[in-house]
């Protein structure tokens, strides 16, 4: 397993590019199963998540090339048995659901662990798939859907922490082959579910509503190949801008999608930041001293959840009292610990975090735990006194492509090393 040791003081300057989305890509290569056509799908980045995807498309019986960015499916025939040795790699292998039941009438998939953010349920997934008329089995850690046929319906996917993202992607993929009209209500409006529907529309699908909490599906006999450009990634492209805020002397991030970034780009001239946006480009810059900021994570169009850890690493120096509340999984606060290991000052109440900004972090050697707590250790390596030792960094090359090589690029001192 490899480490990464970050040594902190560097500022940062420069410009990056944002790679392809990983939640827009993992939901779009599981679309390709719902036709026998070849899909080109382009922007696909090159990620431990988009690997073990491709492995389960391969698995299911599909051909599947690569070349660098570009990835051809071609799923002329498919199983409906998601392999359980890739699936329990990836939690949101559960995506392949929707599209095996829309194209064979049946699927059967691993059911997704826990993971350190908490309890991930798929009840309202499979609420949505008995609304279409489909039935289902747990059996021996597998979850079984099948249907004669599927038909549309009414179905409100909002659950207890609001919408849910591959909840409304699975229905909307069994949807656009079931027959007659499915309206979702509570349907997640990220841009990662709009990026499917378009891609699902360029098959043949008719999707209405995409953005909106109500989605209107008319289903169709088949749908055919078509070739797609992921969007780029907003998590990453948050990610680069708080680490301008967190070491930079004016960074920027070019190939990203502004609008899409409202949320973190408010969150950061709250705390005192400059932002400049240009049309596929964001710069942040220092701009005095920052400021303590009150945060709530929401869904989308809200400040997202995998975003609030890279904000605790940036409030945990930044003077006065900030206070963070996660409301989309509670109880996502494994960055804490090791945060409070480098000298933060925060207390957990509940889904609360309560941060008290020091004047600077000292170097240690933390432990990654999920992927976008790993990434905000990094990020508080860059200002801490000293090297931070990030070790099982196999978790941040899940979801970002090359990120020491894209923080060194920008002038950070970074290295990885073998365990
Ligand atoms: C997607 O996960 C993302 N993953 C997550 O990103 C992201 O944090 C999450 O959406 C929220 O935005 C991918 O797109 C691959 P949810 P998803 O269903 O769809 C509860 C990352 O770091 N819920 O929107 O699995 C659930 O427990 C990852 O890239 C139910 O109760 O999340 C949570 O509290 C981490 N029943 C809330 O809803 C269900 O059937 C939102 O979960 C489904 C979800």
């Amino acid at each position: 397993m490899d480490k990464i040791l970050v040594h902190g003081g560097n500022g940062l300057a420069g410009s990056i590019k944002i790679s392809g989305s990983k939640n827009s890509a993992l939901p779009i290569l599981a679309a390709t199963l719902l036709t026998r056509e070849p899909c080109t799908i382009h922007r696909v980045p090159d990620l431990s998540d988009t690997h073990y995807m491709l492995q389960i498309l391969m698995h299911l019986g599909a051909q599947v090339e690569r070349a660098s960015g570009t990835v051809t499916v071609t799923a002329e025939k498919t199983d409906s048995v998601a392999p359980y040795d890739v699936v329990r790699k990836m939690r949101a292998s559960v995506c392949v659901l929707g599209p095996l039941l829309g194209r064979c009438k049946e699927a059967t998939v691993a059911l997704p662990g826990g993971c350190v953010i908490g309890d991930r349920p798929i009840d309202l997934h499979l609420k949505g798939f008995e609304a279409l008329g489909a039935a289902m089995r747990v059996q021996g850690g597998d979850v079984k859907v099948f249907a004669p046929k599927l038909n549309g319906a009414v179905i409100n996917l909002r659950g207890k922490f609001g919408p849910t993202v591959l909840g409304t992607d699975n229905v909307m993929m069994a949807a656009v082959l079931a027959e007659g009209t499915t309206v979702i209500e509570g349907a997640a409006a990220e841009p990662e579910v709009c990026d499917l529907a378009d891609f699902l529309n360029k098959m043949g699908a008719k999707i209405e509503g995409a953005g909106t909490r109500r989605l209107i599906i008319e289903g169709v006999k088949e749908l055919h190949g078509a070739e797609h450009d992921i969007i780029p990634d907003r998590i990453e492209a948050g990610t680069f801008l708080v680490a301008g805020a967190i070491a930079g002397k004016g960074v920027t991030i070019n190939r990203a999608e502004p609008q899409h970034l409202t949320a973190i780009t408010n969150a950061l001239t709250g705390c005192g930041f400059k932002i400049e946006a240009k049309k596929n480009s964001l710069t942040v810059l220092p701009n005095g001293v920052a400021k303590p900021l009150e945060l709530e994570t929401e869904p989308y169009p809200g400040f997202p959840t995998d975003m609030q850890a890279q904000m605790c690493a940036l409030l945990s120096t930044t003077d006065g009292i900030s206070v963070v509340t996660e409301n989309v999984f509670p109880q996502r606060y494994m960055h804490v610990a090791e945060l409070k290991r480098m000298g933060a000052n925060m207390q957990l109440e509940g889904s609360t975090a309560v941060i008290q900004g020091v004047h600077r972090l000292t170097g240690a050697p933390v432990m990654a735990s999920d992927l976008r707590a790993s990434a905000a250790l990094v990020l508080a390596g860059l200002k801490a006194e000293g090297i931070t030792e990030v070790s099982r960094v196999y978790h941040i090359d899940r979801g970002y492509e090359h990120l020491d090589e894209k923080l060194s690029e920008l002038g950070a001192h970074i290295e990885r090393v073998k365990e």
